[in-house]
């Protein structure tokens, strides 16, 4: 049974199968509408949404197909304390496929090793948000017509914004794909994404803090929201929240095709003036949301008893000898998990947990 942790849980075939499928519900609707009847999808918002989960549940309706759900953590039982792995077990007797997110990192995997139906990441703290990824994928495709050979810059919040990790480690699989990275540098991108991602992929990119200077060389900019919910110092975010606002004056430096994305919800980072503009594409980018996660609701409904890839069937792993120090990881709050840590550098010590995926140096290796 398969579930939609990570965006390398997909191979690069069924990125392209799900992006056809996609083109193909915008150009035949009627065919899909009938596609998911009687099959129930279950929304678990533990953080606030608005695309994510009504584009969830659109996207079930428009297949056909019913929705239940909570779209906060109050609402739920994990107010009482009741686990992920339990809500997991509990969703399963009542649902045929979650859509969950989640504050803390790692939730949605713990999640998809206790039920007994697919589980899709919906988002799970700075870590990783997968269906955002496919709705950027699609809509650079539809932009574009290519996912290759593409100058991709990223702005804004590139150390919290997940969106940016998932599309990064995305476009990795991809050719000729050069990075642009502009941000502050309190907000560069985590060290795991230019390693493992960038630097080991010998992808090439750049990182710059002007925004001005980088617009004339891209076929993509992708905005960010400076993320306040991820500050522990409000006065940090203050000072930075305003680092970046897209201007009309300042699209007047890009090339004339080239697409702006946004995950959304905006604040203060793209002008409403911008929106008249054909490149401005984040609306559209909202509507190819809701056309990838019915390809997805029904590629994973019908793969339903196909079994998940393997996983760390080669990997070294260390259990319950070190704990994991990201404060975000599930882990931090559900004690009772088996803490899990991949060795991924014998020569460094180097360790990665399972869940939040954060490195460890440990002498237990
Ligand atoms: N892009 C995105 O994840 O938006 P929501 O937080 O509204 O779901």
């Amino acid at each position: 049974m398969r579930s939609l942790i990570d965006i390398f849980d997909l191979s690069i075939e069924e990125l392209d199968e799900l992006i056809a499928t996609a083109n193909d519900i915008i150009e035949h609707p009627a065919a899909y509408a009938e596609k998911c009847k009687g099959k129930k999808l279950a929304t678990l918002f533990f953080e606030p949404s608005t695309r994510t989960r009504l584009s969830f549940e659109a996207a079930m309706m428009e297949l056909g197909g019913n929705v239940i759900g909570f779209s906060e953590a109050s609402s739920s039982s994990a107010s009482k304390g009741e686990s992920v792995a339990d809500t997991a077990k509990v969703i399963s007797c009542y649902a045929d496929i979650i859509a969950m997110r989640h504050p803390k990192e790692g939730a949605p995997y713990v999640a998809s090793k206790n039920a007994t139906i697919p589980v899709i990441n919906a988002g799970d703290g700075g870590h990783n948000h997968p269906t955002q990824t496919l709705t950027d994928l699609l809509t650079i495709y539809r932009e574009k017509g290519r996912l290759h050979d593409l100058t991709v810059g990223f702005c804004g919040d590139l150390k919290y914004g997940r969106t940016v990790h998932s599309l990064i480690s995305a476009l990795t699989r991809y050719t000729g794909i050069k990075i642009v990275l502009i941000s502050p540098e309190e907000l560069k991108i985590p060290g795991y994404v230019r390693f493992d991602d960038l630097e080991k992929n010998h992808m090439e990119y750049l990182e710059t803090t002007n925004l001005e200077e980088a617009l004339p060389t891209l076929d993509i900019l992708y905005m960010t929201r400076i993320q306040r919910e991820r500050f522990a110092d409000p006065f940090v975010y203050e000072r930075l929240k305003d680092s970046y606002i897209l201007t009309p004056e300042k699209m007047a430096l890009a090339k004339s095709d080239m697409a702006v994305l946004h995950p959304l919800p905006r604040v203060n980072e793209i002008s409403v003036q911008v929106d008249k503009d054909p490149r401005a594409c984040y609306f559209k980018q909202v509507l190819n949301g809701k056309y990838i996660r019915m390809a997805l609701i029904l590629r994973l409904l019908e793969s339903v008893d196909q079994p998940s890839p393997a996983e760390n069937e080669n990997a070294e792993l260390l259990i319950n000898t070190i704990r994991c120090q990201n404060p975000n990881c599930i882990t931090s709050v559900e004690q009772e998990l088996d803490q899990i840590f991949k060795v991924t550098d014998k020569e460094y010590h180097i360790c990665r947990c399972i869940y939040c995926e954060s490195k460890q140096q440990t002498k237990e290796i």
